[in-house]
């Protein structure tokens, strides 16, 4: 199967028509069915037993590597469809020009890639494999180089999302503590640049981290405390941490969830599966900067042994956190991982969290709220997340809604007494405890960790493994 992406442009459209000697009455066809060339218009037709595809892609001024992606998410669809074994890729009307082939080519994979996943392990009447073989790119020899090296990169951004979805959409019977630490273990042996500490309940114990170990009282699952550290070959230029939200399953504690509240709260690890994702590709994208990976890892269960409502608990700093409901029981978590990871001497930390419902009822759930103390980091992390097609959108630490994290008996509560602005109040409970000499940034990630119904041509239904392309984005820009 040829796949030809064409622009919207009627001269140029009937100049492919000749060049490919196409009957007459394909011709017609394709003036009875109107195919200018407009966005995600399709035409499909056969020549000489070749069949081929025309995907519109609108104007070529208006043109956004998103869109490469689309189309090639588009083709991955058709391939799943039909089973395809091997395709070609014409790419001529992309590639004249001022086009930057790099990016087309690590927007290509990645996309192809990524819209040919399916969590399909636990179906016994599997649907016939993917069997893609081969992919053929028509390009002169001079660029053939340069394109292969960047096609990799976007393979590699895919691979590292791929595990993060498969990461988010395993149940969490069998997604625990111990699995998100065996993934973390793998990682390691896989790459001599990535070093791995498991901390057990003992050692977090002596650590003083009494919030995440509150957190994990109710539940039969051993915890798991898990960093990552990775280093580049030559010295570094920079140390950060990300952290993840590690909750494994969140029932909402002794504050149960209701209705069809719980229903998807296996996704509660999805900061944990894109801090996962990221250093699994560190074999292939080698950031210059020394990365420590850090996840709480644990359950958020009801039992005689739960944390109560009520309860006080103080993290490794030693502030203390007034429980006033056990659901919000990332922010108690992350209180740990935020203070261990600015031990390890890191200049900037970003965490990403499913972390609060309130982000979902402000922004939808296609984007992440980002919130951050340093501006040129969220500059730098909204830039990134604008190349890498992900949605992210800016919300404020507001200065005025501080004092509604305020305890009458301890250092601060882990919710809030208004209703409204849940998502900004929850990064106010994590700014808490950031030094200030730290640039800090924090994702939350509620909405897009998941996508109830497919996202786009290259999303499918389930875990997004979403940050890991944005995070890859901003790792290699330092
Ligand atoms: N894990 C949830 C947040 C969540 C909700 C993530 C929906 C993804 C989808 C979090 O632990 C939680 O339960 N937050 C509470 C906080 C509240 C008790 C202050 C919430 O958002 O309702
Ligand atoms: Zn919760
Ligand atoms: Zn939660």
């Amino acid at each position: 199967m040829v796949f030809y992406p064409v622009l919207e442009d009627q001269v140029k459209i009937n100049k492919l028509l000749s060049d490919l000697k196409v009957s007459a009455s394909i011709e017609k066809r394709l003036q009875t069915e109107k195919f200018l060339g407009k966005k995600d218009q399709v035409f499909s037709f056969s020549t000489d037993n070749k069949s081929v595809i025309f995907y519109g892609t609108g104007q070529k001024q208006k043109m956004t590597p998103e869109n490469w992606r689309q189309a090639a998410g588009f083709l991955g669809q058709h391939i799943l469809k039909y089973h395809l074994s091997s395709v070609a890729l014409e790419l001529s009307s992309w590639t004249k020009g001022s086009s930057d082939l790099e990016r087309l080519g690590h927007c290509l994979a990645e996309a192809l890639t990524l819209s040919l996943y399916r969590f399909d392990k636990y179906k016994t009447q599997q649907e016939e494999n993917n069997i893609l073989e081969n992919i053929f790119v028509n390009l002169e020899s001079s660029k053939k180089n340069n394109f292969k090296k960047f096609w990799d990169q976007g393979l590699s951004f895919a691979q590292g999302t791929i595990l993060a979805r498969d990461l988010v959409n395993e149940p969490a019977g069998n997604m625990t503590p111990t699995f998100l630490a065996q993934q973390a273990l793998d990682i390691a042996k896989n790459n001599p640049q990535v070093k791995v500490k498991i901390l057990e309940k003992e050692q977090v114990e002596k650590l003083g981290m009494h919030a995440f170990l509150g957190i994990d009282r109710g539940s039969v699952e051993p915890l798991k405390f898990i960093h990552l550290v990775y280093s580049p070959k030559i010295k570094a230029k920079d140390k950060i941490a990300l952290v993840g939200k590690g909750i494994t399953f969140d029932s909402g504690g002794l504050n149960i969830k209701v209705g069809d509240g719980m229903a998807d709260m296996k996704i509660d690890m999805g900061g944990a599966a894109t801090v996962l994702g990221v250093f699994s590709t560190f074999n292939d994208v080698k950031p210059k900067v020394e990365i420590h990976g850090v996840i709480a890892a644990c359950e958020n269960m009801p039992s005689g042994n739960a944390i109560r409502p009520g309860d006080v608990v103080a993290n490794m700093q030693g502030k203390t956190i007034e429980i006033g409901n056990t659901d919000a029981e990332g922010r108690v978590t992350l209180a740990d991982s935020l203070a261990y990871a600015q031990q390890q001497g890191v200049s900037t930390i970003v965490d990403l969290a499913t972390l609060t419902g309130a982000c979902i009822v402000a922004l939808g759930s296609d984007y992440a709220a980002l919130y951050s103390n340093q501006e040129s980091l969220a500059k730098d992390l909204l830039k990134s997340a604008n190349l890498s097609g992900e949605r992210i959108w800016q919300m404020p630490l507001a200065e005025e809604y501080r004092e509604l994290n305020k305890s009458s008996i301890a250092d601060i509560r882990n919710i809030p007494s208004a209703r409204g602005g849940g998502s900004i109040t929850a990064a106010l409970f994590l700014e808490e405890f950031i030094e200030d000499s730290i640039a800090w940034a924090h994702l939350d990630i509620a909405g897009p960790a998941y996508a109830e119904k497919p996202l786009n041509h290259y999303t499918p239904l389930g875990g997004v493994g979403f940050g890991v392309r944005t995070l890859l984005e901003w790792l290699l820009a330092k």
